[in-house]
């Protein structure tokens, strides 16, 4: 079964409990949440007492998505904020052995994130550490990008790789995407506007399953 994770980018920020009532009721399990620092990317979200807020109203699996700088130093603090599964980019961390090691100790799920860019040979050494690959489909820092279909065979390369990993796409997933995505080995799908920007928010994620 797919698992669709609804990036909150998309949402409207000044009716977050009415959005996450929609994805809830239209049936996602995860709730994709994107965090960017402004150095590792050109863009600025959301970060910390935004998913403690969100917390105490939501109990989907917090999928959050670290695009910042060194991210060993905060894993803790998105511990308690109440992430479940923590990913960072590999180009992004100093030790990503250390990153893994303390978000275990901190009771999460570890992911690796890789740009379009990264060969997908870099994230090899840290397979049997992990519980999940993110592989970016655009470049990370914006929402409404368009996917990049050479993510398909990177997928594929992982798939083969890991076969026992979560393996999540990230942008540009819609109904068509997603169907590539999931046929290349993806069994997380992370769609931001495809499914905030939905009129009916639960065909949006039913067309993605
Ligand atoms: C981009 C983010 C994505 C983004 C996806 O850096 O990581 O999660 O919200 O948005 P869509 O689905 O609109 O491409
Ligand atoms: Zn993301």
């Amino acid at each position: 079964m797919t698992i669709i994770s609804p990036s909150l980018l998309a949402a409207d920020f000044s009716r977050l409990d009415r959005e996450l009532e929609r994805i809830t009721n239209g049936g996602a399990q995860w709730l994709h949440l994107d965090v960017m620092d402004g150095i590792f990317v050109p863009n600025i979200s959301f970060g910390i007492p935004v998913i403690q807020s969100l917390r105490k109203i939501s109990s989907l699996t917090f999928d959050v998505h670290l695009m910042i700088q060194e991210p060993l130093r905060y894993v803790q603090a998105f511990a308690d904020a109440g992430a479940d599964v923590l990913t960072f980019h590999l180009e992004s961390s100093s030790d990503p052995d250390a990153t893994i090691e303390a978000i275990h100790r901190c009771g999460m799920k570890a992911g690796i994130s890789i740009k379009p860019g990264t060969p997908v040979e870099a994230v090899f050494p840290y397979l049997n550490q992990l519980e999940l690959l993110l592989v970016m489909s655009v470049e990370p820092g914006f929402g409404g990008q368009k996917f990049m279909p050479e993510c398909l065979d990177r997928i594929r390369a992982l798939r083969q790789k890991a076969p026992g990993l979560d393996i999540s796409v990230d942008g540009g997933i819609n109904a068509r995407t997603g169907a590539d995505c999931r046929e290349a080995g993806a069994n997380v799908l992370v769609a931001g506007s495809y499914v905030f920007g939905a009129e009916d928010p639960a065909a949006a994620i039913a067309s993605l399953q």
